[in-house]
């Protein structure tokens, strides 16, 4: 009984009289055993109201209850946890009670097991712990321990607050710990956990042993914040860990865009590529004034540095989303012209969601281990001299007159390994790697060559050095100084795309790796000129191949089959296995080229996406395709998805397996296209007649069959119906039986008049292929 007497002595002085004032009573509660029993006076415990707590004497009323006729039966128990909890009997149902008030809703200085830092958002509750005046004066102090409240899109941390400045920062929680707490782990004593939803932010801990207490205090003097256990066999409360922990943890020590480094003489060092604001007072130690960029942002040019082991800066100016990626991330923030820098912003497991941050960064530190990833923003000169190491000049060059080309037969382009020049050192991203503010792991992902080395290594887009038209415009070989050959694609100019989404889009892009695609090693943009920067092989494209005569010969089945179990294992890459989940929407023979062991690597991946502007699945104004090739779905309304592309390599796998093209198929008796052949066929129980002739002998007929039939369920009407590329590629790789096809989309007689007919009329005269781009007029 004596220590409630205490409690209420101190706490009755000052007076309180608002009736909110329990929680500044109950400050001093903790201090005391939990398990005493408190002696309150609980006045109106029989009538209906209201609840009243006065002190022991019964002259003053400490606090009361506001609403009238709300505190049925109430009972103020305190529980063996510290919490006070006043609950009464629920007005709807009598055999059940609700909680009234409870003191850990209003916590003073010392923040028990079980007790929340945070926020209750839909109450609107703030659970946020103020020290003492004095060791003997309860009333509030000037340190304020809490977290800021910003909404759903915020990276919350927790802050201790001196008066209204912030004094410490705890850093951002990353799914782990909070970023500034490298030594927050797992640990004999306590459990900790992170809630952040739309109802509630906070961060918690619980005993791992009840025989082992702990608590955490906010002091007024010295180490604010303070973690005790207590020691029984000395009866003492001994300091677990304290914050600040050094001189590094004190806020905003180095100012904007310094970095504190503990170990450094003076501590405070400018971010790379940063500068002091004001030398002469950085000099003297007085940092406050922070650092400045070196070489300015351009905004749209700009690209990113790695730096490791940072405690992430200030998230007061900052966004978040847990479910996207890194790379979505670095787009989003590039987009952005005031973000600065961006990460995970949770590192457990692999890394995942995207906090970006914008305008300075503060606060940030380094630690010797366990600190995080930060990609901060930076100006491309300094992206290219830290590269190069010195200057490059930026070489403005006329633009050559783009050729006009037309109905050319595509011819591919010829695609050989990369060598050294062109391929950097690799590390996600186009990000350079900067580590521990000195040593620097220096990587670009991607080359960006400069026009005037183009049109060099072209013979300024020589014709004779023209091999063919792609989708979105011509195919030239180069030469580089060096003899190097690459295959440089040169967008037709009217993409309407910003030159800051075509550099994201190359870039993710060029991270597509997979032995069966095309190996995009860099890109060239200079005024409205875009090219893209191609692995060079001297070897033709498929359709070169089965389409010709003689050449044809050399394709045997068991070389065609090869061929098809590539393009789907590049096509499943793209559509499942890739980050970006590729859609092509352009796959036919001329894209597939083929390496000098002939194997096949898909071309002109993601182009549809860089060009035609779309990023996802659904419905788009802009068809890109190639006639013959296209789903019914696609063509007719646009709508394209992984199941479109499926269609195009059933119609691909018909051309490899007849040696005729889909487009331009003639059959002197049968009014069919080659999809209708087939099907015909194949109705007829004669499938094996569609083969190549040349395939004679070669052929292993169950697996001709057995092609024959995936390429059917591929180019079924419905796309619901058709397989996906990882079924295509079990159903090739084993013999279990297979489906029954529906019908076909683009089965048609060349003379039917029905609507959905796709007929010969509508398509462009000329049977060689072209790439289409049409704006839909919708
Ligand atoms: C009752 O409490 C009031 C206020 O603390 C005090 O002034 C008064 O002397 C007390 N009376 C007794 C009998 O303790
Ligand atoms: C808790 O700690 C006591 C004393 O150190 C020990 O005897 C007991 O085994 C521990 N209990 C658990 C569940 O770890
Ligand atoms: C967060 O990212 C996901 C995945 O990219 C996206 O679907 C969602 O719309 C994003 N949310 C916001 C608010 O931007
Ligand atoms: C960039 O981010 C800031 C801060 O969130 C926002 O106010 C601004 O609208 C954004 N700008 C663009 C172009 O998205």
């Amino acid at each position: 009984m004596s220590p409630a007497t205490s409690i209420w002595s101190t706490a009755v002085s000052p007076p309180a009289s608002a009736s909110s004032s329990l929680p500044f009573l109950l400050r001093s509660l903790f201090f005391f055993d939990f398990s005493a029993s408190l002696l309150f006076v609980i006045s109106s415990f029989e009538r209906q109201l209201p609840v009243v707590v006065m002190s022991q004497n019964n002259s003053i009323v400490v606090w009361s209850t506001k609403a009238q006729n709300q505190a049925k039966n109430p009972v103020l128990k305190l529980l063996d946890t510290g919490n006070l909890v006043l609950t009464v009997t629920d007005e709807k149902d009598e055999n059940s009670r609700i909680t009234l008030w409870e003191s850990f809703d209003y916590p003073t200085d010392t923040f028990l097991p079980g007790m929340k830092l945070g926020w209750d958002l839909k109450k609107g509750v703030n659970w946020s712990f103020t020290a003492w005046k004095k060791p003997d004066d309860p009333s509030p102090g000037d340190f304020t321990y809490g977290i800021l409240e910003m909404g759903i899109h915020s990276y919350p941390e927790a802050y201790i607050w001196k008066g209204n400045k912030k004094f410490y920062r705890t850093g951002p929680w990353n799914g782990l710990r909070f970023s500034g707490s490298p030594d927050l782990n797992p640990n004999p004593v306590y459990n900790y956990d992170f809630v952040s939803n739309e109802n509630e932010v906070y961060y918690t801990y619980t005993l791992k042993n009840k025989s082992l207490i702990s608590r955490v205090v906010v002091n007024q003097t010295g180490h604010t914040r303070d973690r005790y256990t207590w020691i029984e066999a000395e009866k003492v409360w001994r300091v677990y860990s304290s914050r600040p922990r050094d001189y590094c943890d004190s806020y905003g020590l180095c100012g904007a865009n310094g970095n504190c480094v503990l170990a450094a003489s003076p501590v405070c060092q400018c971010l790379k590529a940063f500068k002091p604001k004001s030398p002469e007072l950085w000099s003297l130690m007085e940092w406050s004034q922070g650092c400045v960029r070196n070489k300015p942002l351009s905004c749209h040019t700009d690209g990113f540095v790695k730096f490791v082991d940072l405690k992430l800066p200030d998230t007061t100016y900052s966004w978040v989303n847990k479910s996207m990626s890194l790379d979505e991330c670095r787009v989003k923030c590039l987009n952005n012209c005031t973000c600065m820098a961006y990460t995970n912003s949770d590192i457990s497991g692999r890394g995942s969601g995207c906090a970006i941050w914008f305008g300075d960064l503060m606060d940030i530190r380094q630690f010797p281990a366990g600190g995080q990833d930060l990609y901060i923003r930076m100006s491309a000169s300094e992206l290219l001299e830290k590269r190069h190491g010195t200057k490059i000049k930026i070489a403005v060059t006329a633009a050559a007159v783009l050729a006009v080309v037309s109905g050319t037969l595509l011819v591919g382009f010829y695609i050989f390994r990369t060598r050294t020049n062109l391929k950097a050192k690799k590390e996600p991203n186009g990000i350079i790697s900067h580590q521990n503010n000195e040593d620097q792991k220096e990587d670009l992902e991607l080359s960006f060559l400069d026009l005037s080395t183009v049109v060099g290594a072209t013979d300024n887009f020589a014709l004779n050095n023209k091999l063919g038209e792609g989708g979105f415009g011509p195919v030239y070989k180069g030469i580089l100084e060096d003899g190097q050959e690459i295959a440089i694609k040169r967008l037709s100019r009217s993409s309407g795309q910003g030159l800051n989404e075509f550099k994201n889009e190359v870039r993710l892009i060029a991270k597509l790796q997979h032995r069966n695609l095309v190996k995009l090693v860099g890109c060239c943009i200079q005024g409205e000129e875009k090219m893209l920067v191609y692995e060079y092989m001297p070897n033709k494209s498929l359709d070169s191949f089965i389409f010709d005569q003689s050449k044809s010969k050399l394709l045997d089945w068991s070389m065609r089959f090869h061929i098809i179990c590539g393009i789907a294992r590049g096509l499943q890459y793209l559509h499942q296995d890739s980050r970006l989940r590729i859609i092509h929407r352009d796959l036919k023979a001329s894209n597939v080229l083929l390496d000098s062991e002939m194997n096949p690597k898909i071309s002109d991946f993601g182009v549809a996406r860089t060009f035609g502007g779309d990023q996802s699945e659904g419905n788009t104004n802009r068809v890109v395709g190639t006639y013959g090739y296209m789903a019914p779905e696609y063509a007719f309304d646009g709508l394209f998805s992984t199941k479109s592309d499926v269609f195009s390599f059933g119609i691909l796998l018909l051309e490899i397996i007849s040696g005729k093209r889909s487009r331009g198929f003639y059959h002197p008796e049968i009014s069919y296209n080659l999809i209708g052949y087939a099907w015909r066929l194949w109705n007829e129980g004669r499938p094996l007649e569609l083969t190549d002739e040349c395939l004679g002998q070669s052929s292993t007929l169950s697996e001709v069959l057995r092609c024959i039939h995936i390429s059917l369920l591929c180019v079924q009407q419905c796309p619901e119906d058709r397989p996906s590329m990882s079924s295509v590629i079990v159903m090739l790789g084993s013999e279990g039986a297979l489906p029954q096809p529906k019908q076909p989309g683009f089965f048609l007689e060349k003379d039917s008049n029905e609507a959905h007919c796709f007929s010969s009329k509508q398509e462009p005269s000329s049977t060689n292929e072209m790439t289409i781009t049409l704006l839909d007029a919708r």
